[in-house]
């Protein structure tokens, strides 16, 4: 009886303000050590052990056993309250459960997938939809995500890519630490705080072949360079927990890497949050053929610093056994069940461990209309001949077409478990509501779903667009398409839907083709085709909206491509932060069709491209136009001699001359020329959103530490290399004006 007293008194006191939760380190560690000291073996083992149950009564039996310590996929209110109830008040110590869910891009109110919202290049706004979902996730108990993934993601096969914010290093450290700051506020112990989760760590993007839960074969120097340092901007920005990936990194599984997990996270960065498996990640070794069974598997877990076990139950089944054996010492079981007691702690579940977080906030106008600005930002201006868009009051009628106009479901967008389709505002919808009373609008499907073969539909799409000024062609991916597990070979629009395009474009009507999928797709067919043509990366719930009004100019689009768009699919992994080699292509390289018949054998080719699709992408990275036309002068360096504790101080003129207000997303990029190991043509190393009215011109400056140019060199030591850069401030990573500097000893 004590116990339940002691918890609704401190329930109440907290709300009024009395009792403040813990969130002195010092006081959390005390309790922390305090609550171990008087854990079982048995109980700790539950501690590590997280379930995504199937039946209510039998995790209602281990919870009061202590053998549950964290929860996913349970996400009805009561049911939450019901369960923690029995883990407070009926288990020996009354330690609460943490709920987790994967709210990877919204929880109710479904925001752009994260490649859209890396599109945005607007740390602030993504950080407001991880706020957001938190909010609205924790009304259902919700207090982990697993989100952001921040795997640096260079090939479109892989479905995951999705998920990501994009080929880019620099770009996935700053969406990623966005995302975590929104998702855990201001401190994580708020009843709304979601703790976030920095996954997967790591490489995963890298999967050979693109082909998911693939190997990977990442050096230790790439690893520096490329993969980690999203990870340790996570660190740096609090990022509550890690999550181990599914690959193996030059044959090591990353539950088991004790090089990352305990060597860079743990020493180097001085990680103090809780790291847990990925979904059965543990057992899977097995399969890896890194492990003989599940004990062995946890065995090499445990002792690789993993601290909680998702759902596959290695650790509660064998380690008490590992530890009577030697194989896993105590210590290492009180490490790892000291990062979830401190978690859980943080999240002050001890104080607070019960849902107060209203149903209300689900779908909230605010909620709404910042899905809405984030989808707008996410939208990229591909191609806009003889300024097509936007539609102008001379259009009198519109032809609405394709199998995306009108897909509540699929525009929503991978990893949705909990967004309703109900809610989701699609294109016609949108159109139709918005501005039905401006134009006519004629709807004809043409396909019934992107994957659709059955072109009877087509002949009515194109009478529809011979009775219209302006054709709007939806077409994309269904959700499906990308995603986990979710790897194609090849990256053209599926079904036949290049056919209704082209069909369509044979009217001779101007063409707007838009594009919704989950990762960039080869369309150079369809952008050929298409008059105008804006890609959309599942925008979400006000996907709708946010597209209308830009077709009608109400929103000037302002996205940028967060990865390199292929030709064609045989040109992946192509990404803008490639090395140089030793024989760079140049522009003008013969392509097959041009090649003579019994061409000699060396007339052709000796650099680095492909006969038949050269070694330019489609769109580089970077890239997005706008209904108004952007001019960058007089690039001007402070100084071009600095040392590494300088700042390269740079400044450009921008100039909005054109018609329409817009946002430009200013890039800097730079070249270190020649290093002790060969160096990316160019990385992304600053970005700024300009606004400008139409005529409007600003001075945009950097200030770039010169110790961001630093990286790990041949012998894998950490620095910046004196000697000759180059930097690019542009509209993209392809083109920008560019100065020299150098850096001196
Ligand atoms: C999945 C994913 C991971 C997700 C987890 C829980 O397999 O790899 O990203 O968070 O399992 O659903």
């Amino acid at each position: 009886m004590k116990k339940k007293v002691f918890y609704t008194v401190l329930l109440a006191a907290s709300f009024i303000g009395c009792s403040q939760p813990n969130n002195g380190s010092s006081d959390i560690e005390s309790k922390v050590d305090s609550l171990l000291s008087q854990m079982t073996i048995e109980e700790k083992l539950g501690q590590m052990n997280q379930l995504s149950p199937w039946d209510f009564d039998d995790l209602a039996k281990k919870v009061r056993k202590g053998e549950v310590g964290s929860i996913l996929n349970i996400v009805n209110p009561d049911e939450v309250n019901k369960i923690q109830k029995i883990a407070v008040e009926e288990s020996r110590l009354g330690i609460p459960l943490i709920v987790a869910r994967d709210v990877i891009h919204g929880y109710k109110t479904i925001f752009p997938i994260p490649l859209g919202q890396a599109a945005t290049f607007n740390p602030q706004i993504v950080e407001e939809g991880a706020r957001i979902a938190a909010i609205e996730a924790s009304s259902d108990g919700i207090r982990w995500t697993f989100s952001p993934m921040i795997d640096v993601a260079r090939d479109p096969r892989w479905g995951r890519i999705a998920e990501s914010c994009g080929e880019d290093t620099y770009l996935n450290a700053v969406m990623g630490a966005a995302m975590i700051k929104g998702y855990q506020g201001d401190s994580l112990n708020d009843p709304t705080a979601m703790a976030a989760c920095a996954k997967h760590f790591v490489a995963y993007g890298a999967a050979e072949g693109g082909r998911d839960y693939n190997s990977t074969f990442i050096p230790e120097r790439v690893l520096r360079n490329v993969y980690l340092p999203p990870f340790k901007a996570a660190v740096d920005a609090g990022c509550a927990t890690f999550m181990t990936s599914f690959n193996d990194n030059d044959g090591v599984p990353s539950t088991a890497n004790k090089f990352v997990l305990k060597d860079v996270l743990r020493d180097e960065w001085k990680y103090d949050g809780m790291v847990v498996t990925d979904w059965a990640s543990a057992l899977e070794m097995v399969n890896h053929g890194f492990c003989t069974d599940g004990k062995d598997a946890a065995e090499k877990s445990v002792n690789a610093g993993v601290d909680m076990e998702m759902v596959s139950e290695t650790f509660i089944k064998n380690l008490k056994q590992s530890v009577a054996e030697g194989k896993v010492s105590m210590e290492t079981i009180d490490n790892a069940v000291r990062n979830i007691l401190r978690l859980k702690f943080r999240l002050g579940l001890f104080e607070n461990p019960y849902i107060v977080t209203p149903q209300s906030v689900k779908y909230a106008e605010e909620h709404l209309l910042a899905a809405k600005t984030a989808a707008e930002q996410s939208v990229i201006l591909l191609k806009n001949d003889a300024q097509t868009l936007p539609l102008t009051d001379k259009v009198k009628t519109v032809a609405i077409v394709g199998p995306m106009a009108d897909a509540p479901y699929e525009q929503m967008g991978t990893w949705v478990f909990d967004g309703e389709r109900e809610h989701t505002q699609t294109p016609l919808k949108a159109i139709k509501d918005m501005y039905g009373d401006k134009v006519n609008l004629i709807f004809e499907l043409g396909l019934a779903y992107s994957r659709d073969k059955n072109v009877a539909g087509i002949a009515k799409a194109v009478n529809a667009a011979r009775r219209a000024d302006v054709v709007v062609c939806f077409v994309g991916e269904e959700s499906i398409l990308s995603g986990e597990a979710h790897s194609l070979a090849n990256l053209d629009l599926q079904g036949a839907q290049s056919q209704l395009i082209k069909s369509l474009a044979s009217t001779g009507k101007p063409l707007v083709t838009v594009i919704m999928a989950g990762r960039q797709l080869t369309i150079s067919d369809e952008v050929e085709a298409s008059d105008a043509v804006l890609y959309s990366f599942h925008p979400g719930t006000m996907g709708g909206p946010a597209i209308a009004d830009i077709l009608f100019g109400k929103v000037n689009p302002s996205g940028k491509t967060p990865v390199t768009f292929p030709r064609m699919s045989g040109q992946t992994p192509v990404y803008y932060a490639h090395n140089n080699t030793g024989r760079p292509a140049n522009p003008t390289e013969m392509l097959i069709d041009e090649i003579p018949v019994e061409a000699g054998q060396t007339s052709v080719g000796c650099r680095s491209f492909y006969l038949d699709a050269g070694n330019s992408p489609l769109f580089p990275f970077g890239y997005g136009l706008s209904y108004t036309r952007f001019e960058y002068s007089d690039l001007r360096l402070a100084a071009d001699k600095l040392t590494e504790v300088d700042k390269v101080n740079v400044s450009v003129n921008l100039k909005n001359a054109g018609n329409y207000d817009g946002t430009e997303v200013v890039q800097l990029y730079v070249q270190d020329k020649v290093g002790s190991v060969t160096r990316p043509v160019k990385e992304l190393k600053a970005f700024k959103r300009v606004e400008l009215k139409a005529g409007e011109s600003e001075t945009v400056t950097f200030s770039l530490p010169v110790s961001d140019l630093a990286f790990w060199g041949y012998d894998m030591t950490f620095g910046v290399e004196p000697g000759d850069f180059r930097l690019w401030v542009g509209t993209s990573s392809a083109e920008g004006l560019s100065a020299d500097f150098s850096v001196i000893k």
